[in-house]
């Protein structure tokens, strides 16, 4: 095993150019494509540190899109297939060939994405979560992800995840650097909590960037949609439908919680110590706050 790779029992994550990518679903080779592609001024991406929030904006962005008819997003199989991931082998050919505007999501390292991005070509949507959450989201999401390892308690994962040897890497690394270059691209910046705390003016927000001029009317279908309780009965949207390869249905759902603290319940005192001690050093000077628990908001 070369140094850079972590071994798992299905797939394997490999480091290429300083990012983990999991084997099997990213190919190297491919991925270093990606950052040559040529952008169209209409152009989205959604940017997330994995379990951050990117399939309730791949739902947000559909029914912006739609001016809030739920019905022409019940078009595809599930919402991935009308916004996929940029950095999925095969993805590449249909993004040069579609109509726009083009929707992507994606979970890559900024020196990975579309270089033009930089140039102002596109626009960005950045959806940062506080990483606690973010780590016991994630936790639950390995044991129903058939390409990542199962781990053996949340101990282990919580270990893994404190190393970066996760699929995105280090979180810190993620958002600072997304962060950081934020002025040179046409970004939103926008947290799941501010999303989970006023959901209307957050869709408001979005669909302004879209340049995407919506009723009233509109934009409140548009927040009725992409309630966590709505999305969850929409098959398409809570992505139920992915097959049982790649998603494992019996142990638990991608739509899990929907909420803000459920580490709470999960961190003993001594990992939120050192998780504390963690974020102090590698955030101390990053310019915005975060909201750990949901009864900061209420
Ligand atoms: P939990 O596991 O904490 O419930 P991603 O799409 O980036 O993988 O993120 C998944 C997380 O976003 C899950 O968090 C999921 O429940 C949450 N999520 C998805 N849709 C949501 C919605 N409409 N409202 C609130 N949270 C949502």
């Amino acid at each position: 095993m070369d140094a850079g790779e972590v071994r798992t029992q299905k797939h394997q994550l490999l480091t290429h150019r300083g990012f983990k990518l999991i084997s099997g679903i990213h190919d190297p080779e491919y991925v270093d494509q990606i950052c040559h592609l040529e952008l169209r001024d209409s152009d989205v991406f959604v940017i997330t540190y994995p379990k951050s929030g990117t399939i309730w904006m791949q739902q947000i962005l559909l029914l912006i899109e739609a001016k809030g008819d739920p019905s022409s997003v019940s078009q595809a199989k599930y919402n991935g297939d009308l916004v996929p991931w940029i950095e999925v082998e095969g993805t590449r050919e249909a993004f040069i060939t579609a109509p726009s505007p083009r929707f992507r999501v994606s979970h890559l390292q900024h020196h990975l994405m579309p270089a033009a991005l930089s140039r102002r070509k596109g626009k960005v949507i950045y959806i940062a979560r506080n990483p606690k959450d973010v780590l016991v989201s994630y936790f639950h999401f390995h044991k129903i992800a058939n390409m990542l390892d199962t781990p053996k308690d949340f101990n282990d994962f919580f270990e893994r995840f404190m190393r970066a040897e996760v699929f995105g890497g280090s979180w810190f690394e993620h958002i600072k650097t997304w962060y950081s270059h934020r002025e040179e691209m046409n970004m939103l910046f926008i947290t799941y909590e501010e999303m989970i705390q006023d959901l209307a003016s957050a869709v408001k927000r979005i669909s302004s960037l879209l340049g995407k001029n919506l009723t009233e009317e509109q934009l409140s279908d548009v927040v009725k949609h992409s309630t966590f309780t709505n999305m969850k009965k929409i098959p398409q949207a809570s992505y139920e439908q992915v097959s049982d390869d790649l998603l494992n249905h019996q142990q638990g759902n991608f739509m899990r919680k929907g909420t803000i603290g459920d580490w709470k319940n999960h961190f003993t005192v001594a990992q939120n110590e050192r998780f504390d001690e963690v974020f102090h050093r590698e955030m101390q000077d990053f310019p915005l706050s975060f909201i750990w628990d949901i009864r900061d908001i209420r």
